[in-house]
């Protein structure tokens, strides 16, 4: 519980898009050689990008050589076979792999300008300003109200007397108000998977992330759920750059701006849907996204 807890939260940081990682920062002493360097200029536009990022567990390498731009207020899909690196690379926009036995990653990653894995840049502040949905949900154990805000809590980002109006607001904003409202005291562990779902990505909301990451989010969701999921990343995106990986073709080109496709350990291609679908510039992706494989 601690170790869940910890993935979504940290302390309190201030919350505007471009605010640097560094939760606490040392002083610089004047003359010092030890002061901290200057975080890179903040690339104008962009939410987050990789750098000829690689990715290893072991001396496995899942993905090499992966320059990639986010661009701030955009949904980007990723594609591509299973077991090509989509989950890893997600994961790692977050520094969700860094406890994970045997990850390698070389390569830079941004966050509105920010090196995301500088040394003084905390990953508890990270993992608040880039949120998480993950393919299986995993509601905290909990109540239904108490995990809609365990991280509003956690970093303080409302009053005690807010809390409950906040539980409302995501609950609904998700569609699931209407399903539990009776019995917000109750374990979210009775509720069916998809509404799990939902309510993590309630959760995930209630901290007002500049970024959201979704593996595969509506892979156990209804038709009706998956619509209406859909539908309020559209109504997010212009205030939330959002990655999300998907199997399901059709809903990365009707959901996103861009898309990104995976293939045999490289960024196989990277641009606008329409274009990535329409005249891919590789025979790969042409392959992929007519169906012919993955
Ligand atoms: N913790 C880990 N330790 C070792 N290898 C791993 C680990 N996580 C993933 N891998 C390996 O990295 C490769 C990429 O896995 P990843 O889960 O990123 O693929 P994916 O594109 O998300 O696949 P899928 O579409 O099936 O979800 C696979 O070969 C997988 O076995
Ligand atoms: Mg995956």
């Amino acid at each position: 519980m601690v170790n869940a807890m910890h993935e979504l939260t940290e302390p309190d940081t201030a919350r505007t898009p471009g605010h640097n990682l560094h939760l606490q920062v040392p002083a610089p002493v004047a003359g010092s050689a030890a002061a901290p360097k200057p975080a890179p200029a903040p690339e104008s536009g962009t939410a987050m990008s990789a750098h000829d990022v690689s990715l290893s567990f072991g001396d496995k390498t899942v993905l090499s050589g992966v320059d990639l731009e986010f661009p701030a207020g955009t949904i980007t899909a990723l594609v591509g076979p299973t077991g090509c690196g989509k989950t890893t690379f997600l994961r790692s926009l977050n520094r969700m792999n860094d406890r994970v036995p045997g990850f390698r990653r070389t390569g830079t990653f941004t966050l509105f300008g920010d090196d995301l894995y500088a040394p003084s840049a905390d990953p508890l502040v990270v993992r608040r300003r880039v949120g998480m949905l993950f393919q299986r949900p995993n509601p905290f154990p909990l109540s239904i109200h108490e995990n809609v805000v365990a991280g509003v809590k956690a970093h303080r980002l409302a009053p005690r007397n807010k809390l409950r109006d906040i539980t409302e607001t995501r609950l609904r904003e998700v569609g699931l108000w209407d399903a539990v409202a009776d019995r917000l005291g109750s374990s979210p562990f009775r509720l069916s998977g998809g509404q799990q779902q939902l309510l993590c990505l309630a959760r995930a909301l209630a901290v007002e992330p500049d970024v959201l990451l979704l593996d595969e989010p509506t892979s156990s969701l209804d038709p009706v759920s998956t619509e209406a999921v859909e539908h309020l990343l559209r109504t997010l995106s212009p205030g939330i750059t959002i990655v999300i990986v998907t199997h399901n073709l059709a809903q990365a080109r009707r959901l996103s701006d861009r898309t990104a496709f995976f293939f045999e350990g490289r960024l196989a291609e990277a641009g606008e849907t329409e274009q990535v679908f329409e005249q891919p510039a590789s025979e790969a992706t042409r392959q992929y996204v007519t169906g012919r494989f993955g």
